[in-house]
């Protein structure tokens, strides 16, 4: 299931969508205040009507009268889209006038010093009441008028308000809707012509994409890409040029190879074969450790992604790697100290590249140094934790300090089988950890000293 979501699709709804919950809720406040207002207006003119009925109460001897004219019954019965009755009580619950149905309010606390207004049902209608207490002089007991009107000009009115304020904004979700599709449509144009753009091109061109787009966020998407092209070109010329050097390295040792081998063929005698067969085992020995410096090298490359960084204790890597170069260094009669915490030193590496990094230190210390001379590697977690590997040996001249972390540069002279791989691996391990990397002299000791300093965990 293609689980993508379109932009405009997205766009439209998280738009669309609250201007529909904010139409629904006006529309909630629109019907109430309409029906505030409407009741209201329609409320005063049912009033009206009770009120009139008022002038029809007399008193006549000291009792109640109503008499009502033909013309004020006509009154109620002269709308013809609503029914109105009324009712005329007594405090004493008796009927003076009208239809006894009239509902009254139940509450008997009600307060009479104002209409009441209600809504009940009659003769299975809603109806709206209003119910007063009438003011009359002398009078023994309590009059009450009540008129009852069925809703249908008050639902009329509600129901053409509502529609007169529901109709332009319903036109309003549509035309913003289709003005948004458009716009959207004209506004995700670019993206897709920069898709086909993209799709069109062939996996070796590499070139920046033209910036001919004219949005913002286009322009910052072309420029990513145009960025992440750029630093693949420069990963590609850069590993083409180690493959060139890489070829260029193979073919010495293998050419001497080839011609030591056809010259101990030419000899008859085991005896005189034995320079060439010396030879074959140098070039061969100089091969095997120059394919291992170049796997090495390319897993320590980002790009191959050969390395995975987790919790690691460096003390015990660093002791490790060190015990196992100390028969090395008492070849040459050196002696190898190591000196570290008790406590173990955690930080995120990949324990083989480390080890691959600290037997490079350890070879060109061995290599590089003087005989009977001195190897210190030390180690400590404060303030960061920090690996050092120092020698008394002749050291790197200043002259010399950038060339040697260049892929296959050794200092002219340099004795042994070395290939000019070892710094710039070790360059590349500790850019790998985030870690500094510092080559300097070594104070009183005049050999060469290695600072790493590693991020904690
Ligand atoms: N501790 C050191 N003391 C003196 N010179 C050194 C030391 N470490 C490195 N060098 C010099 O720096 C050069 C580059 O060293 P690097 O380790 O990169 O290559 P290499 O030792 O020649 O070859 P590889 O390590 O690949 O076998 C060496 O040729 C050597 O002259
Ligand atoms: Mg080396």
């Amino acid at each position: 299931m293609n689980k993508n979501k379109s932009l405009k699709t997205e766009m439209l709804f998280r738009l669309v969508i609250p201007l529909i919950f904010f139409v629904i809720f006006d529309a909630t406040l629109s019907y109430f205040v309409t029906l505030h207002y409407v009741d209201a207006a329609y409320d005063r003119w049912l009033l009206d009507s009770a009120r009139s009925l008022t002038q029809e109460i007399k008193m006549q001897d000291g009792k109640i009268v109503v008499e009502l004219p033909t013309a004020a019954l006509e009154i109620f019965k002269w709308d013809e889209e609503d029914k109105t009755y009324f009712k005329i009580t007594s405090s004493e619950q008796k009927m003076l006038a009208g239809d006894s149905l009239v509902p009254e309010p139940i509450d008997s606390k009600t307060d009479w010093s104002q209409p009441v207004y209600f809504n009940d049902k009659m003769y299975g209608e809603s109806v709206r009441v209003v119910s007063m207490l009438v003011a009359l002089d002398k009078a023994p007991e309590k009059v009450f008028i009540h008129v009852a009107e069925t809703m249908n000009k008050r639902r009329a009115t509600m129901l053409d308000i509502l529609l007169a304020d529901m109709i332009p904004q319903v036109i309003l979700i549509l035309v913003t809707g289709i003005y948004l599709l458009t716009g959207l449509k004209k506004g995700l144009k670019p993206l897709r012509l920069l898709a086909e753009q993209i799709s069109q091109r062939s996996l070796r061109d590499l070139s920046p994409i033209p910036e001919t787009h004219v949005f913002l966020e286009v322009r910052t998407l072309t420029d990513t890409i145009n960025e992440l092209l750029e630093a693949h070109t420069l990963a590609i010329a850069t590993q083409q040029r180690f493959i060139a050097n890489a070829a260029h390295q193979l073919r010495t040792p293998l050419a001497g190879l080839k011609l030591q081998a056809e010259r101990a063929l030419r000899e008859q005698d085991l005896s005189a074969m034995q320079p060439a067969l010396q030879q074959i085992q140098n070039s061969a020995d100089r091969m095997s450790h120059l394919t291992t410096q170049l796997l090495v090298l390319a897993k320590s490359e980002p790009i191959n992604g050969g390395y995975e960084l987790v919790p690691i204790d460096l003390c015990q890597i660093a002791r490790k790697t060190c015990m196992d170069w100390v028969p090395k260094a008492l070849q040459r009669n050196m002696e190898l100290s190591f000196e570290s915490p008790e406590e173990p030193i955690y930080i995120q590496g990949d324990a083989i590249l480390l080890r691959e990094l600290l037997a490079n230190l350890l070879d060109n210390a061995i290599s590089y140094g003087y005989d009977n001379g001195n190897i210190w590697v030390k180690l400590n977690n404060y303030p960061l934790p920090c690996l050092t590997v120092e020698d008394d040996g002749p050291g790197i001249p200043d002259i010399e300090i950038n060339k040697v972390f260049e892929r296959f540069y050794r200092i002219p002279g340099s004795t042994g089988n070395g290939c000019g791989l070892g710094l710039p691996i070790v360059k590349e391990i500790a850019d790998l950890h985030k870690a500094r990397f510092t080559l300097s002299k070594s104070g009183s000791k005049g050999g060469t000293r290695i600072d790493l300093i590693f991020a904690t965990t």
